[in-house]
């Protein structure tokens, strides 16, 4: 694996790697890499012939400097993971590579709707800072494809829309969650919990998992309510649990038992602020 931190010296060696390679995949992560992070590798490795990782803690999409701060950082862990895996190249930029005329007047994005409601509502401004970050890292690495995790539904609707609004002719992927066994969703932040909260962090994967096999056509708030108060009885400091279209994530109140629904929740326990989704199978009646 080559390990590169300037735009330029990467420029160089995509350009030459591409020639024999063909395709490019990408997969952009902030390190404290877990299985998760490793299946879109797997992924970009099945169809490309060079993949490139990047590891860079984006000061711009954090709203609370705190969660910046404690952001985990597991560089050599990660570097060891990535060799394993059979990573091509591994960009860790400095700050100053990404912005180069530093934090201030970055571009802004229009992301409508999706900007205001759910993790753009709790987390104003964080969907500017993906966008900004994603964007400068696709014109350096120019890639084919570019894999991202749906753990991240959102965020992933919101690469969707900065590619539209870009126009780069890149190919988005958005690869299935991976899943501790009691059902947790693999994240970074994961690290950050303490064992008994570990323990009471699958209660969100479990309500979701419960919406999903209560759901049937008609009103939808009461059991959006319902799975809001059932994770604050479990302890939980509660930002959402909602029910929206799977297609461009509109909230669903009232359903008209055919249109795809994803269930998405954001919660803290304590200090750690976790999410997850899942889509709503389709029963056929
Ligand atoms: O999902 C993440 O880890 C980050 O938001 C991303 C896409 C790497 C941008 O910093």
């Amino acid at each position: 694996m080559i390990l590169i931190k300037r735009a330029s010296d990467l420029h160089k060696h995509i350009a030459s790697g591409r020639k024999q390679a063909g395709n490019v995949g990408f997969v952009p992560t902030m390190g404290a890499l877990h299985e998760g992070h490793l299946s879109l590798i797997e992924a970009s490795q099945k169809e490309n012939g060079l993949t490139v990782c990047s590891i860079f803690v984006n000061p711009t999409q954090f709203n609370d400097p705190k969660d910046y701060e404690k952001y985990p950082v597991t560089m050599d862990k990660d570097i060891a993971l990535l060799e394993e895996q059979g990573v091509d190249i591994l960009f860790y930029p400095y700050v100053e590579e990404i912005y180069p005329n530093g934090l201030k007047d970055l571009g802004h994005y229009d992301l409508g709707y999706l900007e205001t409601i759910l993790e753009g509502k709790y987390r104003p401004g964080h969907f500017q800072g993906v966008c900004q970050v994603v964007h400068r890292l696709l014109e350096i690495v120019q890639p084919n494809n570019l894999y991202m995790g749906q753990k991240d539904y959102q965020q992933c609707m919101v690469v969707k829309r900065l590619l539209e609004l870009t126009g780069l002719p890149i190919e988005l992927h958005t690869c299935p969650t991976l899943r501790e066994p009691d059902g947790l969703a693999m994240s970074s932040r994961n690290m950050r919990l303490h064992p008994e909260e570990r323990q009471r962090a699958v209660e969100i994967s479990r309500t979701l998992a419960a919406i999903g096999k209560e759901v049937i056509p008609g009103d939808l708030v009461k059991l959006s309510l319902w799975a809001e108060q059932e994770l604050s009885r479990k302890g939980f400091k509660v930002d959402y649990v909602a029910i929206a279209s799977a297609l461009d994530l509109r909230l669903v109140d009232n359903w008209d038992g055919k249109e795809p629904l994803v269930t998405l929740a954001a919660a803290f326990l304590n200090e750690v602020r976790l999410i997850d989704n899942m889509l709503v199978p389709l029963r056929n009646e």
